[in-house]
């Protein structure tokens, strides 16, 4: 098998001096792909994102980029390399506007970034309507397009999500799929934790599902889907 695009492979660690939370973890994404890694609450799916950005200390395994070893980059320069990544939490400037918001993420380019910004609008029409208004004021699903909007402005080689349709109501989670899909067509590899484990398996081209930071399954989403042990355990049903 050639090498993945972006691997984080047999990664083990935790937080500062506490426990391991990642046991042997393997998540990876190749251009084109979707790559979706579900799990109940506390399974260590975000700590997994966390650690192939860079953002938590791995005591075992390494992430590679592209065939470069970067286990040891901070996650600033991993932006650098390409890394887009929007976090589960706090991944919008509440006070700042939708533009200022969608500016600071070009903060790593020192080229023009104005073709990327229509991109980013066109995209999501509504942010071109509301570019002016404090972020914080948005809905949920719409404060998730700036969010993904803004990692989108540093032009990255890969966009790592952490649940991008948390919160949402069921119709707004199926645009925002559609839009993330829209994006991948592009052939920019998109990693993402999903809470909404079926229909995140549908449109995913590779699944991992996570327990007690371990790989317990990994396959296609149809494979997945098809899974009777996730089936019962995880789909219920
Ligand atoms: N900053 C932190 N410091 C110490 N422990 C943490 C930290 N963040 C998470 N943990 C612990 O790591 C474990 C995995 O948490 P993580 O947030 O990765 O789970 P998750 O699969 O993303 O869950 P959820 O579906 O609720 O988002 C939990 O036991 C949690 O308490
Ligand atoms: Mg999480």
């Amino acid at each position: 098998m050639s090498e993945p695009f972006l691997i984080g492979e047999n990664m083990t660690g935790g937080y500062g001096k506490g426990p391991d939370i990642l046991h042997d973890c393997t998540i990876a994404v190749n251009p084109g792909e979707i790559a979706v890694i579900v799990g109940p609450n506390g399974a260590g799916k975000s700590t997994a994102m966390k650690a192939v950005f860079g953002m938590l200390t791995v005591r075992s395994g390494s992430v590679r980029l592209a065939g470069e070893d970067i286990t040891q980059l901070s996650p600033q320069d991993r932006v650098v390399k390409g890394m887009g990544f929007v976090p589960q939490t706090s991944n919008i400037f509440a006070s700042m506007t939708v533009e200022e918001n969608l500016e600071m993420g070009a903060f790593i380019r020192t080229d023009d970034f104005s073709e990327t910004l229509e991109q980013v609008y066109h995209l999501f029409p509504i942010l071109k309507d509301k570019r002016n208004q404090a972020a914080g004021e948005l809905s949920g699903g719409q404060r998730q397009q700036v969010a993904v909007g803004r990692a989108l402005m540093t032009k990255p080689k890969v966009l790592m999500l952490d649940e991008p349709t948390a919160g949402v109501s069921p119709i707004v989670m199926d645009e925002l799929f559609d839009r993330i899909i829209e994006v991948a067509r592009t052939g920019l590899p998109i990693l993402m934790v999903e809470q909404n484990a079926k229909q995140a398996l549908e449109i995913a081209d590779k699944g991992y599902v996570l327990v007690q930071g371990r790989n317990a399954y990994t396959g296609t989403g149809q494979d997945l889907l098809a899974d009777p042990g996730v089936r019962k355990s995880f789909l219920g049903g």
